[in-house]
C-alpha cells in the first residue's frame, strides 16, 4: 500500500536513532526500547495500534501515525489518555491543534509546498497555465492542494483546471484526458506515492510534455519503481537535505548509507528526528526527576512539557517547537527527480 512504502523508511530512520542514542548511553544510562506496530495504512488500523502502544506496551510517547489522515482519528485518543505523540510525516494543516500532546517534526504544507513551484517556474519562466490534481480521499492532499493552488495564482498562473482522484486509484483516463484538455504548461499532484507514480506515468505515455511538481507525498524513492523512466523531471520540494553538513547529520547520514547504500531520504531523516527530540527531552526529565520513580502518567505528562520546551539539533537542523506543538524548522530544499538511462533507478537530486 501507500503507507507501507513511506513505513519502511520511517522504520529505518526510527531504527537507526535507537542504535545511535543507546551507543551514546540511552537515557542517562538506560537504553531506550522502540516497539513497532503496523497501521496497515487506514484509522481503523492507527487507532488499533495507538491502543496496543498505549495500553499493553505502556509506552512513554508514540510517533506515528504515517498519514495525517490517520492522524486526525488516532491523535484524539491519545490525546485524551494523555500520551505525547510526536508526528514524523504528517504535515496537513491543523495537526498540532489536535491537542495539547500532539506535536510534529515534519513541516506543514504551506512551509513546504511552494517551493516546489517556485522552482519550477525557475525553470520554465514562460509557463502560464497550470492545472492541479489531488486525492480527494486524503486529508494531507486536500490541505496541500490548497497550497499549491494558492502558490500558483499568488505567482501569475492561469489555474487552468483542478481534477480529483482518488488514493487507491490505479486507472487516470479520465483525469489525464481533463488535464491535457486543459492545456497546461505545468501540473501540480497532491497524492501519495502508488497513485501518483501511475498518474504520472500515464500523463507522459499520453503525451503530457510541461513540468511536472510533486506534493510531499511523492517525497521517497519508492516512487521511482512505479513510473519509471516516466519520474525524471518531476520537481518535490524537501525537509530534509542529506547533503545539509552538521555532527548529527553526517553520523545519521554515514549510518543509513552504511545500512542501505544511498542516502537517506525525507521519511528516514524525520522519524531519526522525532525519536532524538523524545530521548533528549527523557534525558532532561531523568536530570530533574528519576524516571525511575515516576508514576506513568506523570512521566507522559512531562515527557510532553520537556518536549515542547526543548532545542533540537538534528539532521533536520535546529529545531524547536511553538507552545501549540509546531515545528520551528529554518532549511527548507527543492529536488528534480533524476532517473538513470534504464529508467530502473534514480535519486532525487537537490537544486542549488
Ligand atoms: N505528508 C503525508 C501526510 O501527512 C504523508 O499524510
Amino acid at each position: 500500500s501507500n503507507v507501507a512504502l513511506f513505513g519502511q523508511e520511517q522504520v529505518l530512520g526510527a531504527q537507526i536513532a535507537e542504535a545511535f542514542f543507546n551507543e551514546r548511553g540511552g537515557i542517562n544510562g538506560r537504553p531506550v526500547k522502540m516497539i513497532f506496530q503496523d497501521t496497515s495504512g487506514d484509522e481503523a488500523g492507527a487507532i488499533n495500534a495507538f491502543q496496543n502502544l498505549m495500553n499493553n506496551d505502556k509506552v512513554v510517547g508514540i510517533i506515528g501515525p504515517t498519514l495525517s489522515q490517520q492522524a486526525f482519528a488516532a491523535d484524539p485518543i491519545a490525546d485524551k489518555a494523555g500520551v505525547p505523540v510526536i508526528a514524523p510525516s504528517n504535515t496537513a494543516k491543523g495537526i498540532p491543534e489536535i491537542g495539547d500532546f500532539i506535536s510534529r517534526v515534519s513541516a506543514p504544507v504551506n512551509a513546504v509546498a511552494p517551493n516546489a513551484i517556485k522552482a519550477a517556474l525557475a525553470a520554465n519562466p514562460n509557463a502560464k497555465r497550470a492545472a492541479v490534481i489531488f486525492a480527494q480521499n486524503d486529508a494531507f492532499s486536500k490541505s496541500e492542494t490548497e497550497v499549491f493552488q494558492q502558490t500558483l495564482k499568488d505567482m501569475g498562473l492561469e489555474l487552468a483546471t483542478v481534477q480529483q482522484h482518488q488514493t487507491t486509484d490505479t486507472d487516470f483516463t479520465t483525469q489525464v484526458t481533463n488535464l491535457l484538455a486543459a492545456k497546461p504548461d505545468i501540473i501540480v499532484i497532491s497524492g501519495l506515492a502508488a497513485d501518483a507514480g501511475n498518474l504520472i506515468k500515464q500523463l507522459r505515455e499520453l503525451g503530457f510534455k510541461g513540468a511536472i511538481v510533486g506534493g510531499n507525498g511523492l517525497n521517497t524513492p519508492n516512487l521511482f519503481p512505479m513510473c519509471k523512466a516516466q519520474c525524471d523531471g518531476v520537481f518535490v520540494a524537501q525537509a530534509y537535505s542529506p547533503e545539509y553538513s552538521s555532527p548529527i547529520n553526517d553520523a545519521f547520514r554515514a549510518a543509513y548509507k552504511a545500512k542501505q547504500q544511498k542516502d537517506p531520504p525525507q521519511f528516514s531523516a524525520q522519524a531519526f528526528t522525532a525519536a532524538q527530540v523524545f530521548i533528549e527531552a527523557l534525558r532532561e526529565v531523568d536530570k530533574k526527576q528519576k524516571l525511575d520513580g515516576m508514576d506513568l502518567a506523570a512521566l507522559r505528562k512531562a515527557l510532553n512539557t520537556q518536549t515542547l520546551a526543548g532545542q533540537y539539533d538534528t539532521p533536520i537542523g535546529k529545531i524547536t517547537f511553538t507552545p501549540t506543538g509546531e515545528i520551528n524548522q529554518q532549511m527548507f530544499y527543492t529536488a528534480q527527480i533524476k532517473m538513470d538511462a534504464d529508467g530502473n533507478s534514480g535519486r532525487f537530486v537537490f537544486l542549488k
